[in-house]
Order: structure tokens, then C-alpha cells, then sequence
């Protein structure tokens, strides 16, 4: 590991995606509470629930290590878009980061890189940390493009804004979202080694210390192999974080 990579200190962050009523609540208290247990190794942690509980889950979460986050936000600060919500709102409500281009959002929603860095660039303005998503397809994969596709997103996703502090990249190969299939773990470390070596080009010391996060099929049982992995500074954990029990085995890959 690097002198610059020991100093990042690692994010587990869940996310709900579109799951969550009110009684979902009782499982982020649980991972709230289990927080101060951890030992000094202990990565940041946080939650990304639905919007319709983000107000709730950040007063619960208020004074303790618990960060939250939202899922997806507009690039304007206001205005005519019914629907949408604004960084700025999602700051108001008490979260700490929003995800932007989620490979579900770039399908469901025809989001385009050059979206998700107006969303990116919105997240800054509102003081929020941007977890910006990248990733290839299955096909893409297959016919030798992951390189070529993650760097195009990378480039044309970040902001000229970023810095060590309000960026983390989540590098979720889409094939292996939700499927509990996972890249070999050299494959994971080629990734985010070039991940690495593009954010130090652009970035310089700060590319050095943004945080790289795996996403896709993370889970107790392949947890501690992803994670220790040169470059893997965290995970963002979709289905895993569900369930209190489930997210802190992966948290606890750390301890
Ligand atoms: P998964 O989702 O852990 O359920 O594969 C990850 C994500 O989409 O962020």
C-alpha cells in the first residue's frame, strides 16, 4: 500500500436504491449503534436510503458516526422540474454525499456523462460529496473495452471541482450489480489501478487521495478479498445493506 493510500481512510456505503418504508429505520439505528463498537481500523460508513427517508435517517443519525446520503440529484438548484431534487435540498434534509450516475439512473434515465457532472458539479455547490459511478457492461467487458470505457466515463463524468475531499469514485461493473457475480479480484485491482493512475494525471495530489469504492455483488462472504485489494478504498454495498446484520459483516471486513 502507498504512503497516500494508508492515509485514505475507507467508506462503506449503502445503498437502499428504491427499498425502504419507515419500519426500515430499525436497521440503520442498528448499524448506528454498532458504530462506537468498531475498532480503530474502522472505516466511514453510510447510508443512502430513499429520498422519502433521508430526513428521518439524518436525525437518527445526528451525533453519531452514521453519514447519509441520497441517491441521485438535479443539476439546478431549484426551479420547474417536478420530481426532482435539488444538492441543496438533499443538504437541507441532512445528507452528507449523493450518489450521481448510478448505472440504474444512466439505464432508467438516459443520464449521459455530461449529466451526471452537471449532477457532480451541483453536489459541490450544495457542499455535498459526489459519489460519481462508473462501469462497463458484461459486453463491454467481454470484448476487452473495461479500460477503455471506465476512463471515457471518468474523464467525462468528473468535474473540473473535484478534490480528495468532495469526490469518491465507485467503480460498479454493471454486470455484477445485484447478480452476486464479481470480477476476479485481479480484474478489480486492474480497474482501480487505472483509475488511480488517471486521477493522479488530472488531479495530482488530490487523484492520490480520492477514494476508490468497489461496487456489485459486495457481501460478508467476498467482503474482506475486495476490500483488501491495492486501490479499493471502501465498497458501495446495494442489496448487502439492507439488513443491519449484512452491512456491519461487511464493515467489520475492516476490523
Ligand atoms: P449490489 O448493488 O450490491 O446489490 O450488487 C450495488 C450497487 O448498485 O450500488
Amino acid at each position: 500500500m502507498s504512503e497516500a493510500e494508508s492515509a485514505i481512510r475507507p467508506l462503506v456505503a449503502g445503498n437502499w436504491k428504491m427499498n425502504g418504508l419507515a419500519a426500515a429505520l430499525g436497521e440503520a439505528a442498528a448499524v448506528r449503534d454498532a458504530l462506537p463498537g468498531l475498532g480503530t481500523g474502522a472505516p466511514s460508513v453510510m447510508i443512502c436510503p430513499p429520498a422519502t427517508l433521508l430526513a428521518a435517517l439524518a436525525a437518527a443519525a445526528k451525533g453519531s458516526n452514521l453519514e447519509v446520503g441520497g441517491q441521485d440529484c438535479h443539476a439546478a438548484a431549484s426551479g420547474a422540474h417536478t420530481g426532482d431534487i435539488a444538492a441543496e435540498m438533499l443538504k437541507d434534509a441532512g445528507a452528507a454525499a449523493v450518489i450521481v450516475g448510478h448505472s440504474e439512473r444512466r439505464a432508467d434515465h438516459g443520464e449521459l456523462d455530461r449529466v451526471v457532472r452537471a449532477k457532480a458539479t451541483a453536489a459541490h455547490r450544495a457542499g455535498l460529496t459526489a459519489i460519481i459511478c462508473i462501469g462497463e457492461t458484461k459486453g463491454q467487458r467481454l470484448t476487452g473495452l473495461t479500460l477503455d470505457v471506465v476512463d471515457r466515463q471518468l474523464k467525462a463524468s468528473l468535474p473540473d471541482s473535484v478534490s480528495c475531499t468532495n469526490t469518491v469514485v465507485a467503480y460498479e461493473p454493471i454486470w455484477a450489480i445485484g447478480t452476486g457475480l464479481t470480477p476476479e479480484p485481479r480484474d478489480v485491482a486492474e480497474v482501480h489501478a487505472a483509475i488511480r493512475k488517471s486521477l493522479e494525471a488530472r488531479f495530482g495530489e488530490a487523484g492520490r487521495r480520492i477514494r476508490i469504492l468497489y461496487g456489485g455483488s459486495v457481501k460478508p462472504s467476498n467482503a474482506k478479498e475486495l476490500l483488501s485489494l491495492p486501490n479499493v478504498n471502501g465498497a458501495l454495498v446495494g442489496g448487502a445493506s439492507l439488513k443491519a446484520a449484512d452491512f456491519l459483516a461487511i464493515i467489520r471486513a475492516y476490523a
